[in-house]
């Protein structure tokens, strides 16, 4: 897909209220972003301030109690579990939206071959999900999500359930595919380090209702990985203005149980 690189994804306004057996929650306050295309912006925040919740609005999964989102075609989503379809092969996984789309057999099976070159799993286009590991089904699951081409990748803590030496790998491989494909990303992450890692800006979300605290651009060169001083340096920044809404989670978690 080819876009106006002067374009923006646009989150305007957003407010989100759920109604919860007749309390009303407030899950978002007025966000507001502009995310140019190509940019990779990292979310992080507290449990329960509404991250996911802002994913599944720009995604057009959920509608805002107020505001707007202004984007370019359809976004891909890709979740913390890989939620493949088990009883398909890896291959018939990643081309399962494109037999969708009614596109023809030797298209389709290019593209697979592509997408899974591209996300390093050729040679296993026959496995079956169960005979992957968790980081092989998150590549599966990429691979699936970028063969639609999306221009925007909405990702919701996608390595959180790996261990930490494949999570490093695929900073490395993310990495690339996002030079590659120049795709925009928006990721939710708890892990502050893994967002300075990944992130061009890394925006910190206030306890619930989720607003927009404080914005870091991060610019520093790539490919960038964990261990790097600079990255640590930011990611101890970050932390500070992290804290204290974590600590009001906490609290307010506290109450909860009090009641
Ligand atoms: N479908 C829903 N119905 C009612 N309340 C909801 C719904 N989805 C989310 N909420 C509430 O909205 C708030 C934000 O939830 P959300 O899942 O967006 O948080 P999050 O920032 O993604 O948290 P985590 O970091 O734990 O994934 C929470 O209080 C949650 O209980
Ligand atoms: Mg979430």
């Amino acid at each position: 897909m080819t876009l106006n690189i002067s374009m923006k994804l646009q989150i305007r306004n957003i407010n989100k209220k759920f109604n919860n057996n007749g309390h009303s929650i407030e899950a978002l306050d007025n966000i507001n972003m502009e995310i140019s295309y190509g940019e990779f912006v990292c979310l992080v925040g507290p449990s329960g301030c509404g991250k996911s919740t802002l994913l599944n609005i720009i995604a057009g999964l959920s509608t805002p109690s107020q505001g707007r989102i202004i984007k370019q075609g359809q976004p891909g989503f890709m979740f913390q579990e890989p939620t493949l379809f088990p009883w398909l092969k890896v291959k018939d996984n990643v081309a399962f939206g494109l037999k969708n789309l009614h596109q023809e057999k030797t298209a389709i099976k290019e593209k697979v071959d592509h997408y899974l070159k591209m996300v390093h799993l050729s040679g296993f286009e026959n496995a079956y999900p169960h005979e992957l590991s968790g980081g092989m089904k998150q590549r599966t699951a990429l691979a699936r999500t970028l063969i639609l081409d999306p221009p925007i990748l909405l990702m919701d803590e996608p390595f959180a359930a790996l261990d930490a030496q494949t999570r490093e790998i695929m900073y490395t491989e993310l990495q690339e595919i996002w030079r590659i494909t120049k795709k925009t990303i928006v990721f939710v992450t708890h892990n502050v380090r893994e967002a300075v890692c990944l992130g061009d800006r890394v925006l910190v979300f206030t306890a619930r209702p989720g607003r927009i605290k404080k914005e870091f651009f991060i610019n520093l060169p790539r490919p960038r990985d964990l261990g790097n001083l600079e990255v640590i340096k930011i990611s101890n920044a970050i932390h500070e203005e992290l804290k204290e809404e974590v600590e009001k989670f906490r609290q307010e978690m506290e109450t909860h149980e009090k009641n």
